[in-house]
Formats: structure tokens, sequence, C-alpha cells
């Protein structure tokens, strides 16, 4: 079996790639240090795949310990590195914090790989490396350094070293994954998001509000130049998201030398904040109490995917539209309870 690193492994898409890698015939090895996820992730995905994943409790930073995972492994046919910071308005507050963990864990990463001779990488990036695209759908090939926070920038800065690093060695081979919005759960309710404190983002505030944790969404902005005036997004279930990734080692697999390749992932259809709020109404039967608030700082007005390129070449698409994905993040919601 071919054997996966998969950092974050134990966190929202990192969880659900484990369980589409395990269907798919490899073997996931988790290394987490579970500081922004919880160690109860690995029996959801044993409860739904009957299997339990190699785990180590490892900061990426930790270059000792995460040699020693690598020496302790043996072979590994690639990694999958999603462990990473992502809340936007944090690292305004924090960049050092960002930089630090998102860039470093990806140098320290790359150095393990090429001393151990591992050539194979799939990168979470995202969306925001775009920042307010001039044209819509956005492609892979349009301006990709306006993004709007520190957290943006560090996914710029990873991608760039990556380009660098497969520039310098020949035989890396790295897939980089611009993830538009992931929203939903596992549609078996073992594993989901798990959001610490109050959510950011949209979706996970969306089912805490209608459990009644929260008393009401505030919709940031609703004066956007958009069909209903809030911002328009690419939701993409979690599930579509997670095969994405096998289909991409699968994909590098076929392939003879340097690769470095950026692909979006998202719907190609863009949904406004109302139009969340609504079809969860209409997905759940259950009211969603909101306002109209001020917009947040940051906000671009709108971004969604163009996918053919991942179509073409990975033969990806996505099979969940915007309504299973409220009914399964809704359903999670209901299992951790209010
Ligand atoms: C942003 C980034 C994304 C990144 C993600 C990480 C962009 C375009 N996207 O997603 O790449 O991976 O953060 O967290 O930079 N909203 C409300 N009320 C709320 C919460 C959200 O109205 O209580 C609205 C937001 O204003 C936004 C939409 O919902 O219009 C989605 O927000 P969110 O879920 O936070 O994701 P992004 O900001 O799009």
């Amino acid at each position: 079996m071919k054997k996966v690193i998969v950092t974050g492994g134990a966190g929202f898409i990192g969880s659900h790639t484990v369980v589409e890698l395990l269907a798919a015939g490899y073997e996931p090895v988790i290394v987490d240090d579970l500081r922004n996820s919880e160690e109860g992730v690995l029996k959801g995905i044993a409860a739904i795949t009957g299997r339990s994943p190699r785990f180590h409790r490892v900061d990426c930073n930790d270059r000792m310990a995460f040699d020693r995972v690598f020496r302790e492994e043996g072979q590994v046919h690639g990694v999958i590195h999603f462990a990473a910071y992502k809340a936007v308005g944090e690292s305004v507050s924090e960049p050092l914090k960002y930089y630090h963990n998102n860039v470093g864990s990806l140098t320290v990463l790359l150095g393990l790989m090429a001393e151990h001779g591992v050539k194979r990488l799939v990168f979470s990036s995202s969306c925001t490396v775009y920042g307010q695209p001039e044209q819509l759908p956005v492609t892979e090939s349009s301006p990709d350094r306006n993004a709007n926070s520190p957290y943006g920038y560090t996914k710029v800065v990873c991608e760039q070293l990556l380009r660098d690093q497969c520039h310098a060695d020949p035989l890396l081979q790295a897939v980089l994954l611009r993830y538009f919005n992931p929203i939903g759960a596992h549609p078996s309710g073992h594993i989901g998001e798990l959001p610490l404190g109050v959510p950011n983002n949209l979706v996970p505030f969306v089912t805490q509000t209608a459990a009644g944790i929260r008393k009401q969404l505030i919709v940031h902005g609703a004066d956007y130049a958009t069909r209903d005036g809030s911002c328009v997004r690419d939701y993409i279930h979690v599930v579509d998201l997670a095969r994405a990734h096998v289909m991409a080692l699968d994909w590098m697999a076929g392939k003879v030398g340097s690769v470095c390749e950026v692909f979006n992932l998202g719907t190609g259809e863009g949904n406004t904040v109302l139009e969340v709020v609504h079809g969860f109404e209409e997905a759940t039967g259950v009211k969603v109490h909101h306002s109209i608030g001020p917009r947040r700082p940051g906000d671009v007005e709108s971004v969604y995917a163009e996918t053919s390129k991942s179509r073409d070449v990975l033969g990806w698409t996505c099979t969940y539209g915007l309504k299973d994905a409220l009914r399964d993040a809704w359903n999670w919601q209901q299992r951790l309870g209010a």
C-alpha cells in the first residue's frame, strides 16, 4: 500500500481526505499536534472506514520530531500538507504567528522530504491568493498576488516557495490546490468541522445559530453590487474537495519528472450569503435568525471558480450541491449538540 503522510489529518479537510485515501487504497499516516482539532476525530474516521490510521502527535515546525516520523514510517509515497492556521482576522493582528506556522512548517517539510527522498506533495492553497479577481469565474492564470490578509499572503509565499523548490529539484512533484469555500461534513455524520470558539466562517455560524448556540447571524454587508447585495462565494462540499486530493496524487504518480501545477477547487457556481441562509432553511426546514450588518473588513465582493482545468486534467468534478452540503453540515451540528 502506498503510504501518504497527511499533516493536519485530524482537521476539517484533512480528516475527510484521510477517509477518501483509505477508500482509494492508500495508507494515510496522520501528523497533527491537535492544536486546532481533537483526537475524537480519529474515532470518527474509524467509524466510517473500519480502519485506524497511524497517528503521530507532532508539530510540523518541530523538525526533530517530524524527522522521527519520516524515519519511523520508512518509504513514503507522498505528502499532503494541510497543517496551517486559517483565521483571516487573527492573521491581521498576529502576522508573525501565521508566517511562522504556515511558511515555517512548509520549509521544514520540504527539507525533510528532500532528505528522505520523498518526491510528491499536495499543498493546501486558497482562492484567497486572487483577492478580488478582475474576471469571474476566476481561472488559475489570473494574477495571484492580491491576497488581502497576512493569512492570504502566507499562501502566496508558500506557492512561490514550492515553484522555486520544484525548479531547484527536477524530481520534485507538487500540486497546489486552491480551495474556494469548503463547507459541509461527511454524510455519515461521523466527522465534520469543529470550530474553536465563535466561528469566523459562514456555515458553522449558520448551523450554530440554527441550533440556538448563537442568537443571530449577522450578514456582513448587503450593499455589494451582487444579486441581493450580499457577497458571492463558491461553496464546495468537503467530501468533493477531499476526493480531489486523491486524484491529484494519482495524477502525479503518472507523471515523470518535475511537476508544479495549480488547480482551482470549487463548484464553478457563486452563491450569495443570503442564498446560503435561505438554502439552509429550505434544505433543513429550520429557520436561521439573521439581520444585515456592516461590511466585514477585508471581504471581497465576489469570487467563484473556473473549474475546467481540474475537470480536464485531473478528471475531477463535484458530486454534491449546495443544499447537500448544508444538510450534511446541519446533520453534523445536530450530532455535536447545542
Ligand atoms: C476566507 C478566504 C478563504 C479562506 C477562508 C479561511 C477569501 C475570498 N476567502 O473565506 O480563502 O480559506 O477565509 O477562513 O479571502 N459571513 C457573514 N456572516 C458571518 C460570517 C461570514 O455574512 O457571520 C459572510 C462573509 O462576509 C463572506 C461569506 O459569509 O461574504 C463567507 O465568509 P467565510 O465563511 O468567512 O469565508 P471567506 O471569508 O469567503
